[in-house]
């Protein structure tokens, strides 16, 4: 049996990724998942990632966000993917490069080592990113209702973005970005289009 196909959603906050890639399981019949989060031990970890009333330290988010992508991958995504099943995920590996690494100032080359313990070759096929503005994001967000990455300040985003950019072009045979800032209609037709090349009769 072949392995089934994993793809990613990344991108800012408020960059729609999430739409896309509920839309995009639907249609194609694949696994909905998320991060961090979609577990019994991550829905734990979740509420005390995006508390802001609990802060804690970038290398601490690191950990936790890891613990939940190590647990996340050995219990939903590589079981899946094994049994031949296709795999759309909101969030994977590079929103901690992005976020804690890129925003955080954690150190990227231990990030990426301790990625690799924590997912090992539970890769995605290809990974989409929903690149928006900051400024565009930002006016998108419900002012009221913001978690703990979301009241972070303009410059961290830019930082998140920009580590998301660098990474989609230092590796593009596993990458394609997508101009999250378009009206829906056009998101998600180059959604589709950039799909139709990577995934293709599905
Ligand atoms: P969500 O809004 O996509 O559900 O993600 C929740 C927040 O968690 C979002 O602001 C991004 C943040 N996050 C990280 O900072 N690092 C990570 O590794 C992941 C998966 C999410």
């Amino acid at each position: 049996m072949s392995r089934g196909r994993f793809v990613v959603f990344e991108g800012i906050d408020a960059s729609g990724k999430s739409t896309q890639a509920r839309r995009v399981a639907e249609d194609r019949g694949a696994r909905f998942t998320f991060e961090p989060g979609d577990t019994p031990l991550g829905a734990d970890l979740r509420r005390w990632l995006l508390d802001a009333s609990a802060p804690m330290s970038p290398v601490t988010e690191s950990l936790l966000m890891l613990a939940d992508r190590s647990h996340h991958a050995a219990t939903v995504i590589e079981p899946e993917l094994a049994a031949g099943r296709p795999v759309v995920s909101d969030r994977y590996w590079a929103s901690s490069i992005a976020y804690q690494g890129y925003g955080g100032g954690v150190d990227l080359a231990l990030l990426h080592a301790a990625t690799e313990l924590a997912i090992g070759d539970c890769r995605p096929d290809v990974t989409v990113l929903l690149d928006v503005p900051v400024e565009v994001a930002d006016e998108r967000r419900l002012r009221d209702h913001r978690d703990r990455f979301e009241s972070a300040d303009v410059a961290f985003h830019e930082r998140v973005r920009a580590g998301y950019l660098e990474l989609a072009a230092a590796d593009p045979a596993h990458w394609r970005v997508v101009n999250g800032a378009d009206d829906l209609a056009t998101v998600c037709a180059a959604v589709d289009a950039v799909l139709a090349e990577v995934w293709p009769g599905a």
